[in-house]
């Protein structure tokens, strides 16, 4: 996503396993596309979104067999979810590829074929160990000693399974040629993967030592023929990793043209369960056929049922559909791109989808509208025009602006979605208090030109708070651009011009529908709390406890435990404390990350798990289990004391 000077962008998704109906870690990879295709269509690039299905190898086939169907017709019966789940997403995708495809078969065909020829792919013969969920062949570097020394058959590295021995002829791809090659690129690259951390762990595991990889199989049927070899079908990842050429054209000659135009890719969204395929596999397959390589790699973590990961064959999949009919669309997508941090791992709970509904969309954005609507009208400005001057407290709000758009605008280019809606809630938060200190319903009363400029200032700010978020809500924020009688400019690079313009709009307000409604807190909850009181204490037992502000710097997880995070908070003067707190379930790490909070101070240190808590922190607690962060209304020297 890093350069604004080209004029298209080209975004994939991973093709989904069709053996399952798409689940929220499916959902989560096509949104982080889709919200990056929507903003680049928002800087009046050309977009390709490529998203799709990963239809062959034995893992299907076994689906299929187990549920007496063959597997043309089992893969079939999965296209449909899929594709209405992302309809109902609004997932605005440029084409759906099903690597069942006649044209993308045939591409993969050629690719071997001229790689055969080059003499990248040989014919040899693997013995070895395979892993049929990951669909991986598994190399001995990869199998823990203590798995091999116990059983015959070592488990899988990276899903725990038992792999099966295979020993069958094979072709193989030169993966061992391209070690050097690819440690260049990653040298003269450093920005190729998000986050960075995961670049470290490729280049570990080249630095290693590269295999050949074997790329076919004689033993299944389910897969694409090897071209010139009966006896053999292509290995899965040759065949799916190659959808993201075919998908645009690759080796389909009336698409030459198209092909040049698109590749190569501007951006490619997966989850970390598959770095290795997309980091050391791919590049080789394209450097193999001088292929310029993809831009960016944006590797998220894994959405998470407390300690283990989201997966339909955990059984702890949640539905998007269900979640969807229940929260609303651009409330998940909300929830999902701006609260699950994206370079790590992080837990989904329904308390804290609900809570950012309600904090969040319905209290800070969707009540400023409203409520600044209402007054407009109800003082009879309907028609807001651009004020002559600006007032101090506006000329701040602008500049804010302006700033918080270039500081949105970096992070969505480098892939940081959650990151740059954090900085949009900041401006939000920033408008919420402009209105809050101009306080316009007294102003009216006094000045209507004031409380003109007031709500037009307010305006701007909400257009510009709008467009940043139309590519996460791309429903309610047209809604939103609506309510101020504005409609969607699609044609021209309108950050660009939100950068460089003047608040020289003019709105025409209509009240609409509230945007986002509060979701009712689970009944049980508050229906089971009773009200419960302490006895009293004196000023002076009160006196005994020293509260201070504190910035959150650091959060870790502990291994040992599901509760608790390791803190290190920052309190200016008094020093940096590590403190442990058990609220894993109510927010996640990128929810604390930089958030002031109140601490008692002199709390006597304590071991938790081994390690020393120095200090408590304090949250107000709704119903059973509902944490909500208590900060200071606006940020204060860290070590700040409570009085
Ligand atoms: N078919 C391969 C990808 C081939 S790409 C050339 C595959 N498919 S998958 O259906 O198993 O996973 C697809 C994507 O969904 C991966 O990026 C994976 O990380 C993501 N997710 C699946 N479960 C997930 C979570 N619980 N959380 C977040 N994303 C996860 O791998």
């Amino acid at each position: 996503m890093d350069n604004l000077a080209t004029k298209k962008f080209y975004v994939t998704t991973p093709i989904y396993y069709v053996n399952a109906r798409p689940h929220l870690g499916s959902l989560y990879s096509t949104l982080l596309a889709d919200v990056a295709a929507r903003y680049q269509r928002l800087h009046n690039k050309k977009v390709f979104f490529l998203t799709g299905t990963d239809e062959h190898g034995q893992k299907i086939a076994q689906s299929a067999a187990a549920a007496g169907k063959e597997p043309k017709e089992f893969v079939d019966s999965f296209i449909a979810p899929f594709k209405d789940a992302w309809a109902l997403y609004n997932i605005e995708y440029t084409r759906f590829i099903r690597t069942t495809d006649p044209e993308h078969i045939a591409a993969v065909q050629a690719w071997i074929e001229r790689l055969l020829v080059s003499g990248d792919i040989y014919k040899s013969h693997y013995a070895g160990f395979y892993c049929t969920p990951c669909e991986t062949f598994v190399t001995e570097k990869d199998i823990p000693q203590e798995s091999l020394q116990e059983a015959a058959i070592p488990l899988c590295p990276t899903c725990g399974r038992v792999t099966e021995y295979v020993s069958e002829e094979s072709y193989f791809f030169k993966l061992s040629k391209y070690q050097e090659q690819l440690l260049d690129f990653y040298k003269d690259n450093p920005h190729f993967i998000t986050p960075p951390e995961r670049m470290a762990e490729v280049i570990a595991f080249v630095q290693s030592g590269l295999k050949d990889l074997s790329i076919s199989r004689t033993t299944i049927s389910w897969g694409i023929p090897f071209p010139g070899d009966k006896h053999h079908v292509t290995y899965v990842w040759a065949d799916a990793l190659n959808n993201y050429i075919t998908g645009v054209g690759y080796g389909q000659p009336h698409k030459e043209k198209e092909f040049n135009f698109w590749w190569p890719a501007d951006l490619q969204v997966l989850g970390k369960d598959i770095v290795r395929f997309h980091a050391v596999f791919w590049p080789a397959f394209l450097m193999a056929s001088h292929l310029a390589l993809p831009k960016k790699l944006l590797v998220h973590g894994w959405i998470k049922i407390g300690e283990h990961k989201m997966s339909k064959s955990r059984g702890n999949a949640v539905d998007p559909i269900e979640l969807a009919a229940t929260y609303g669309v651009d409330q998940v997508r909300y929830y999902l791109v701006r609260h699950l941090a994206i370079t790590q791992d992080s837990p989904f709970t329904y308390p804290e989808l609900e809570q950012r509904i309600n904090s969040d969309l319905a209290h800070d954005l969707g009540n400023l509208l409203n409520r600044m609507i209402t007054l407009a009208l109800k003082n009879n400005l309907s028609r807001v025009v651009p004020p002559a001057e600006l007032s101090p407290e506006s000329v701040v709000l602008y500049e804010t602006g302006k700033n918080i758009l270039v500081r949105f605008m970096q992070e969505m280019e480098s892939g940081y979605m959650n990151r740059a809606y954090a900085i949009v809630w900041e401006y939000i938060q920033a408008v919420n208090k402009y209105f809050h200190v101009r306080e316009p319903w007294k102003r009216v009363k006094i000045s209507q030109q004031d409380f003109d400029e007031t709500i037009s200032a307010a305006c701007h700010a909400l257009y510009t708070i709008g467009y940043m978020c139309l590519p996460l809500m791309p429903t309610k924020m047209e809604q939103l651009l609506q309510q101020l009688g504005m409609s969607l400019e699609l044609d021209k690079d309108i950050y660009a011009e939100l950068l460089s313009e003047p608040w020289n709009k003019t709105f025409v307000l209509t009240q609409g529908e509230i945007l986002f409604n509060k979701i009712e807190p689970q009944k049980e909850e508050t229906m089971a709390e009773e009200v419960k009181t302490t006895p009293t204490i004196t000023i002076d037992d009160f006196a005994k406890i020293e509260l201070r502000v504190g910035t959150i710097e650091d959060v870790q997880t502990l291994e040992k435990s599901d509760k608790l995070y390791v803190l290190k908070v920052n309190f200016g003067a008094f020093g940096t404390r590590q403190i442990l707190s058990g609220i894993r379930k109510s927010f996640t790490p990128d929810h604390l990350l930089a958030r002031q909070g109140i601490f008692v101070f002199n709390l006597a240190p304590r071991k938790m798990m081994g390690l020393e808590s120095q200090g408590m922190m304090l949250f107000a607690k709704e119903g059973q289990e509902r944490l909500i962060l208590i900060s200071p209304e606006h940020k204060v020297e860290n070590g700040t004391q409570l009085s």
